[in-house]
Parts: C-alpha cells; structure tokens; sequence
C-alpha cells in the first residue's frame, strides 16, 4: 500500500463566522474525502462536525463541497485529485452552517411538506393497480433520488438568492411535482389539486431556466432537467395555451360570476 501526505482546507466554524483551517494529513490508496475527514477527526481535529451515515453513496448525508464542487464525500476517491493539489472541503453554501461542515438542510424538508402527495384511483383496490410500463421507468428514474440535496446546492436560483427560497421549490422537489403530474394513476385533480398550476405559481417552475447545473451534480444521474423539470414546463405551458382547456376556464370562470 503506498500512502502520501496530503495538503487539506477544511472550513472551520458555526453561524457567527469561521474561516478554513489548513491540515497535512495521510493519505492511503483507495481511500475517498470522507476517510481524510475521518482522518482528520481521530488525529488532529476531534471536534470537528461532519454528518455521513453510510459511507456507500446511498444515505445522501455527508454532502459538502470539494474544491467548490457539490459532491458526496464518500463518492469522492482522493485519486481524482492530484498528490500536491490543496484539497478543499466547506459545507454546502446555500443552506444555513450549524457547525463546521454540518448545515441546516430544513428549507428542503419544508419545500417537501408543501407538495401534496399521491392522490389514490378511486374505485381501485391497492394491489390492484395497473400502469404502462414506461409509466413505472419514468417513476423509477425520480425515485432513485438519496435526497443528498447537491441539486439544491448549486441551483443558482437559491445558491445565491436566499430571497427566492420561499417562492421556489428546488430541482429535487419541482422534479417531485414533474414525477406526480406524469402518473398515470394520480386522481390529484379529481380532489381539487391542480398541480400544474401549482408548480407554476407556488413552487416556482418559471424561476428555472433549465441550466442542467442541477443534472450535473447529481450522483445518483437522474436526469433532472431533461426527464423531469423540461416535460413539466411543457405540459404546464401546453395546458396554459391548450384552446379547450383556455375555453373550458372561461366558461367556468362567467358560471362562477353569474
Ligand atoms: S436546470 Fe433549473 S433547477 Fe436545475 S440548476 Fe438550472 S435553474 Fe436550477
Ligand atoms: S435529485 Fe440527485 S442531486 Fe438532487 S437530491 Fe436527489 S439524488 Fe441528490
Ligand atoms: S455517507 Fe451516506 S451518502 Fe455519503
């Protein structure tokens, strides 16, 4: 096994300030930024914060920023790196620090919670559910999502506009609006959940312009903005400017005021 001494700057502080913190620490082959952090902890630095689970990729907790990339520390293999490159690790910024590179991700648990969920068929026993099978592939792609929230972090609509938090939903969720709207099975609009409409008015689907900075950083490769956020802006769009859907709202709208 061959090791090698490493140069790190890890972010160091709580909601009141801090700054990096510089470290030489060992490296082993095979080893991923996670283990350094790890490293760091036993030997040099036992109070630092960092929050991680599974270290398999598969939790979504131990989310930072490496090199000022959006990654999962336990998904990236210090080989990507070069033996005298300074690595740096700071938590993700768009989302409040607890401490060190701990952040406070409830904006995402919050925009969850606004977004109603999966309306039963009615007349339809469970078990008893049939769907296309390119219908269940669509649903798959979106559920294969570890919540990491990397997409939320380097969406530039909140990355560096907190103001547009509490009008926009994030890629992660839009892309649960888009998975919703596309089911097959979905009686949402039977129970008087328009949830097009809301995409458009209450989870801010207008604020994306599909940059796919989201797509990019995604570690499970959900192809968030081509498979997700793009079909929701046209069939959000197409109902909009569908003439028996626009005659229909008119006709509702003079029944409503007569
Ligand atoms: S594609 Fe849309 S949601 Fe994704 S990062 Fe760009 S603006 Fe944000
Ligand atoms: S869509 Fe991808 S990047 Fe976004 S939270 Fe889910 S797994 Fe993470
Ligand atoms: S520790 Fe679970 S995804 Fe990294």
């Amino acid at each position: 096994m061959t090791s090698y001494e490493a140069h790190f700057k890890v972010w160091r502080g709580d909601p009141q300030g801090g700054g990096l913190e510089d470290f030489s620490v060992e490296v082993h082959d095979g080893e991923v930024v996670l283990d350094i952090i790890h490293r760091l902890q036993a030997t040099q630095a036992p109070d630092l914060a960092v929050r991680w689970n599974c270290k398999a990729g598969k939790c979504g907790s131990c989310s930072a920023e490496v090199n000022g990339r959006p990654r999962l520390m336990c998904m990236t293999r210090m080989s990507v790196f070069t033996r005298d490159e300074t690595v740096t690790v700071t938590p993700l910024r768009a989302f409040p620090v607890v401490r060190d590179l701990v952040t406070d991700v409830s904006y995402n648990y919050a925009k969850a919670r606004e977004i109603p969920s999966f309306v039963p068929p009615p007349g339809v026993a469970a078990g008893d559910y049939r769907m296309q099978q390119v219908d269940v592939d669509r649903s798959q792609e979106f559920r294969k999502c570890i919540e990491c929230f990397l997409c939320q972090d380097t969406c530039h609509v909140v990355r560096d506009h907190e103001e547009n938090k509490t009008s926009f939903a994030g890629p992660r969720f839009l892309m649960r609006v888009a998975e919703l709207d596309m089911h097959p099975l979905d009686a949402a609009a039977g129970s008087g959940v328009d949830r097009k409409r809301a995409a458009q008015e209450e989870h801010g689907l207008g604020y994306c312009n599909i940059t796919k900075c989201c797509t990019e950083v995604c570690p499970e490769q959900i192809k968030i903005t081509d498979n997700a956020l793009i079909p929701l802006k046209e069939r959000a769009v197409d109902r909009k400017y569908d003439p028996l859907v626009w005659l229909g709202s008119r006709i509702r709208r003079r029944g409503s005021t007569d």
